[in-house]
């Protein structure tokens, strides 16, 4: 027996200093982590070759057995990523590295079964991982103090563990996501500090005790649930006057009084709700039954009106919803299960405040309606533009002269209806883009319009549309300052270069469609109020040195008067205009699709969008091609000489498919942006 058990421990030693104790799978991700970090010399015991990180006591791992149970290593200096096989650590329960300088993505490979994953205060960028929804067991979440942006998705409906958020100080944007309401344990939730919209109605029911939502762009109203809690809410844009009642048929909570429809109606959200139940009797009931009906009714109708309209379409559109989603904002956005959901309303009358009001929120400070002359895009309009929310430079005009030596022509890079741009080189040998807008966009807009149209433009930020990093707004010179994008427009890549220049290959046009279609999904459906572009051609889409692509003069519509618009459409050398556009002159996200369509068009073929250089039945792009989209034999003809046959006929049909879809004559049919990144997707994914 003894004998037995000194040659186990013979054994074990022996593996042990051969192959160590710990688990190779967690061996091999913490190497990868090692290397990724750049191989820092500030991780005792950490070594490349060695390959038992419990039994050497690697500084920051804790073990259990053969399993790396914990990493903390916070605060070291660390820089680099974190390595892509960090899903290996299957035992892993306690993930620290805050506080170091670690960049670029997350990565989508986390450990599955963290309880604490603290990655705040590093320089991390792009969008949340996907994976973090996986995460059952995490109870600490803290990502905060990074520079992690993009729109939270759809991704916290499975962890019911979760105690504490901390997504503070980033530049997250849009609105808080449905599955928020799902983090049945969540405690404390700091999102301050980023540019997220709508309201935050969705927290209402969490058992939160610390809440800071401060700085952002938050609208509507504070909860009444949540105003107990003493929530930081500073620095939004919450609605005025007094909270609408709730969506009818929803279980309506208890602490919201009647004060919805008193008299008073100035009440500022801050001032808590009086609560006063109303205990109403026989005839009061039947009274609010009736309001009941009638308001379901008049729901039913928004709904049936929406839904004949598809999608919510237009700018109008979305103006007319604005009501109703207040009433049901949750509802508004799934479109089929709604309807007998308030056709069915239980009455649940004494709990349900009588919408005896104008079903219309207080009256939105909004300058005219959309088709009228100042065509702005955003319908709320916050009139003292405060010039700390704008997250530009200014800069003084004797800047951007210097830059530009004086505007010289040697600098002009385009010329757009908005205004000249030019490049502009810094003394710090920065490059960027120029553009002075042209006194006449500016006729019937003030200075302060101007700083709104900056304010709004300085919020969008999308790895595919070109980035506000300026402004000047001096002696009645304005001026907007870009990124500078290395290979020019698409327009003047695709039209201009010679001939035996460097066409752009397939894969490269489907990247450069994608790209862009994402950037037009982000203003249609990620914005919290749709931002229609108007304006949507290759000569906008600038390409950087990668050939990404990225989208310019978003939220600028308002700076091209309705008269520019129809010089523009009327214009047949445009080519790009929606047929509606041309009867109506009303730009809609339809119209937007319409565009993107006749710019896929341009990359299939190579050709521009109206050329009276050709024969009469090929001057117009999409008359010419729109009817032989299906038809491979013709398409093959169609398809850009340059690319030389270099293209897969498969994702050409595909490419062709999406383009018909895009450029049909009637709005209502063709897709959200959403669906044509979808298919793109796939489209990518098929070629690989
Ligand atoms: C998250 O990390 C930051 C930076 O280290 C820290 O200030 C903050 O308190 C943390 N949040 C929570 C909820 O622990």
């Amino acid at each position: 027996m003894r004998v037995l058990i000194s040659l186990c421990i013979l054994v074990s030693i022996s593996a042990a200093s051969v192959n160590g104790v710990t688990d190779p799978t967690d061996v091999s991700a913490l190497k990868i982590m090692f290397s990724s970090l750049n191989s820092p010399s500030q991780l005792a015991g950490w070594n490349s070759n060695g390959d038992d990180p419990c039994g050497q006591s690697w500084q920051g791992v804790t073990c259990s057995g053969s399993a790396v149970t914990e990493l903390k290593i916070p605060s070291l200096g660390l820089t680099g990523s974190m390595g892509y096989q960090l899903d290996g650590l299957k035992s892993l329960t306690n993930l620290d590295i805050s506080g170091n300088s670690l960049g670029g993505n997350i990565p989508y490979q986390l450990p599955q079964n963290l309880q604490r994953l603290n990655l705040a205060s590093n320089s991390f960028s792009g969008g949340i991982p996907y994976s973090i929804s996986q995460m059952g067991s995490l109870k600490y979440l803290n990502l905060s103090h990074n520079q992690l942006q993009g729109q939270l998705g759809d991704m916290f409906g499975q962890l019911p563990n979760l105690n504490s958020l901390d997504f503070s100080f980033n530049t997250l944007a849009g609105d808080l996501p449905e599955s928020f309401g799902s983090l049945t344990s969540l405690n404390s939730m700091y999102m301050e500090n980023n540019q997220l919209t709508g309201s935050i109605d969705v927290l209402k029911d969490l058992p939160l005790q610390n809440l800071n939502v401060a700085n952002n762009q938050f609208s509507g109203w504070v909860p009444e649930k949540l105003k107990s809690i003493n929530p930081q809410i500073d620095g939004n844009q919450w609605s005025s006057g007094p909270a609408p009642p709730p969506p009818p048929g929803s279980p309506s909570s208890g602490t919201r009084s009647n004060r919805n429809h008193n008299s008073g109606n100035n009440n500022s959200p801050s001032d808590g709700g009086n609560g006063k139940k109303s205990s109403i009797g026989g005839g009061g009931v039947a009274g609010i039954v009736i309001s009941i009906l009638v308001v379901g009714a008049i729901v039913a109708f928004f709904l049936l009106k929406k839904r004949s309209k598809r999608q919510s379409s237009d700018v109008e559109n979305s103006y007319d919803d604005r009501p109703f989603t207040a009433f049901a904002s949750n509802e508004v956005k799934e479109s089929k299960p709604v309807l007998p959901s308030f056709t069915v309303v239980p009455p649940k009358p004494i709990e349900t405040p009588i919408p005896v009001v104008s079903l219309r929120p207080p009256p939105i400070d909004r300058k005219k309606s959309f088709d009228e002359d100042d065509f702005s895009n955003k319908p709320i309009v916050v009139k003292k533009v405060n010039r700390a929310t704008i997250k530009a430079t200014a800069y003084s005009v004797a800047d951007l002269q210097m830059a530009t030596t004086s505007f010289s022509p040697d600098n002009l890079i385009g010329d757009g209806t908005i205004g000249r741009v030019y490049r502009a080189q810094f003394g710090d040998g920065k490059v960027l883009a120029v553009k002075k807008v042209n006194a006449s966009a500016l006729r019937n807009l003030s200075s302060e319009d101007f700083m709104e149209v900056v304010s709004n433009v300085s919020q969008l930020h999308h790895s595919n549309i070109a980035e506000l990093v300026g402004y000047c707004c001096e002696h009645g010179q304005y001026l907007l300052v870009y990124e500078f994008y290395r290979n020019g427009s698409l327009h003047d890549y695709l039209h201009l270069s010679d001939e035996y220049g460097n066409p752009l290959k397939w894969n490269t046009r489907v990247k450069v469609a994608l790209g862009t279609a994402r950037a037009l999904e982000y203003l249609h459906e990620g914005c919290s109020s749709s931002v229609v572009h108007k304006n949507f051609k290759s000569a906008n889409i600038l390409l950087d040195s990668e050939l990404d692509p990225h989208v310019s003069e978003c939220g600028l519509a308002s700076f091209i008067s309705k008269a520019d618009y129809e010089a523009l459409e009327q214009n047949s050398s445009s080519g790009y205009g929606a047929p509606e556009v041309a009867l109506s002159g009303q730009y809609t996200l339809q119209s937007d699709v319409y565009s993107f369509g006749v710019v896929m068009l341009e990359l299939l073929t190579g050709r521009k969008p109206f050329d009276s250089s050709r024969p009469r039945s090929e001057q117009s792009l999409v008359r010419w091609v729109a009817p032989q989209l299906h038809d491979i034999d013709a398409l093959t003809k169609m398809v850009d000489p340059a690319l030389e046959g270099l293209y897969h006929a498969k994702s050409l049909s595909r490419f062709a498919d999406v383009i018909a879809l895009c450029v049909q004559p009637e709005p209502e049919f063709r897709p959200p942006m959403s669906e044509v990144v979808q298919a793109l997707v796939r489209l990518v994914q098929q070629e690989n």
